[in-house]
């Protein structure tokens, strides 16, 4: 896969909001996913070829608690419940791995949050 950011804010988000309220975003901003379990952002990622990819989330998470999310290619939850772990504060952002196979074309690729706490500030994916 060509290296390329996907903004969070240009993805489809279900249960959350653009927002600017925080430092060090790229982009034109990152979502603040709604706290309840089921929130997602979806993207749609482009693979020249088929095989393996390590999606990048880069995130924030200012609690002092994990904010596990499902990660799913085409439909089927490939990493369940991902560790979003704490980031100190909403203004440092961490990178988050997860290694799936892509296929060639276009393939949606979904961060659902699993606990009633949401997911966690979420500013973009590369893959
Ligand atoms: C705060 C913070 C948000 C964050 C939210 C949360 O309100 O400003 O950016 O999304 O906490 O706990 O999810
Ligand atoms: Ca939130």
């Amino acid at each position: 896969v060509t290296a390329a950011d996907y903004q969070a804010e240009d993805a489809t988000i279900s249960q959350g909001t653009v927002a600017t309220n925080h430092l060090g975003y790229t982009g034109s901003g990152f979502v603040d996913y709604t706290n309840v379990t089921g929130s997602y952002v979806e993207f749609t990622v482009d693979a020249a070829t088929t095989g393996t990819a390590t999606l990048a989330f880069r995130y924030a998470n200012g609690t002092t608690l994990n904010r596990p999310m499902n990660i799913s290619v085409n439909g089927t939850v490939v990493a369940s419940n991902l560790s979003f772990a704490p980031t100190a504060n909403w203004d440092t952002w961490a990178t988050r791995t997860a290694t799936v196979t892509l296929t060639a074309g276009s393939n949606t690729v979904r961060a659902t949050a699993t606990t009633s706490n949401g997911g966690p500030n979420l500013d973009k994916l590369t893959p």
